[in-house]
């Protein structure tokens, strides 16, 4: 249950429904903003342990503690970032933050699908911009690695100018960039994962990364909606690029996961449990076609399934929608139990996981 420890505070009354089952219950983006608003208040539970030595990693030459990051959406405006890195996220990643503030879709733009433990969101890039998010992060030091997710703004006459001007203004602040190109609430956006837009716009944001005055990672966040064809392309266009590395996998527009349950048919990405599969396969396709650093995202709700995303290719994971659901407790359960899976195994570190049942889970025949 999350904040539970903190019993004598949840007498205030606006902290009181602050439990799981208190969120589950309320409008999801109401519930969304109750968790940030707590986070900001200082009542998340904080990280006592240091993490184990099974779960250091090195990501792109970032050194981590940990490889379990809180995936991008949950803290798009960089309010609570700190307070996710005490409570023992190896990296926090904030955004999508475009260059003018935005307001997003329309209200309700977040639904549960409780039934699966999915989440369809089409809340459309609401943020409050590059100068504000960039004024937080400026007076914020992060206890971990701090990613920031770029993107475009929805009426942009030049989404790749709008990629470019992320890379220059947030390089000095940022751990490592994500170039987004795979929300689907932004008509035209998943369309810069073709050929020709993924070379221009890699061009551009790599030749502005060139310019800031640190060298800092570079990863694309792509769709899980891609054939093998379409990861070829991106394999191949990746490969002529000094891009540092891939985040696999966005929300999935495909709802046979879910179909004739409560909301499956709402517009938007879904996430959560539903997605696992799908993004397990492609992040194991991806890996079969490139050597560089993979973050696996998608679904990951249990220990077992943060440790099938390293055995089909991953070198660190990230999540998002199980926590809505599982609770902040998940991620030590996780951290937990992949460094008993790396001992149980003979193994001294996470990494020596990586990838050891790529070819299965590329070709669908993994159980969990
Ligand atoms: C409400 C919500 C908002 C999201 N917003 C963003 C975003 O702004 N940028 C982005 O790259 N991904 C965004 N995502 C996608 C997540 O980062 C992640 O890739 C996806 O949800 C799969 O992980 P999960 O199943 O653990 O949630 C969002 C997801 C949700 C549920």
């Amino acid at each position: 249950m999350i904040f539970s420890h903190l019993s004598p505070l949840l007498r205030l009354p606006v902290l009181a429904s602050l439990t799981r089952e208190g969120l589950l219950r309320m409008d999801p983006e109401t519930a969304h903003g109750a968790t940030i608003s707590a986070l900001r208040l200082g009542l998340a539970p904080e990280q006592d342990q240091a993490d184990p030595p099974e779960l250091k990693t090195t990501l792109a030459g970032l050194d981590l503690t940990n490889p379990v990051g809180m995936a991008a959406g949950f803290d798009k405006n960089a309010e609570v970032p700190r307070a996710l890195a005490r409570m023992g996220f190896g990296m926090v990643e904030i955004g999508t933050v475009t260059p003018l503030p935005q307001a997003g879709n329309p209200k309700p733009r977040l639904f549960r699908i409780a039934e699966a433990e999915g989440v369809i969101n089409r809340m459309g890039f609401n943020n409050d911009g590059h100068d504000e998010v960039f004024r937080r992060l400026s007076e914020t030091r992060v206890p971990a690695a701090l990613g920031i997710n770029i993107g475009a703004n929805k009426e942009s006459a030049d989404f790749v100018a709008d990629y470019a001007r992320g890379v220059t203004r947030f390089a000095p602040l940022a751990d490592y960039l994500t170039v987004n190109v795979s929300s689907p609430n932004t008509p035209g956006l998943r369309d810069l994962q073709h050929e020709e837009a993924l070379t221009r716009l890699l061009a551009a944001v790599l030749e502005a990364r060139g310019k800031a005055p640190v060298r800092v990672p570079v990863f694309l966040k792509i769709a899980p909606d891609l054939d093998e064809t379409a990861l070829d392309v991106i394999a191949k266009v990746i490969a002529a690029t000094n891009l540092d590395g891939l985040i696999v996998s966005n929300t999935t527009l495909r709802r046979d996961t879910v179909a004739g349950m409560e909301n499956a048919d709402e517009k938007g990405g879904l996430s959560g449990k539903p997605l696992f599969d799908l993004s397990t396969r492609r992040l194991a396709q991806m890996r079969q076609r490139t050597s560089l650093p993979i973050i696996g995202v998608g679904g990951i709700h249990s220990p077992q399934t943060a440790l099938a995303k390293f055995e089909a290719g991953a070198n660190a994971i990230q999540l998002y929608s199980a926590l809505v659901f599982g609770g902040l407790d998940l991620l030590d359960r996780i951290k937990r139990g992949l460094a008993a899976a790396v001992r149980a195994e003979g193994k001294r570190n996470i990494a020596e996981l990586v990838g050891r049942k790529t070819d299965a889970w590329a070709a669908d025949v993994v159980d969990i």
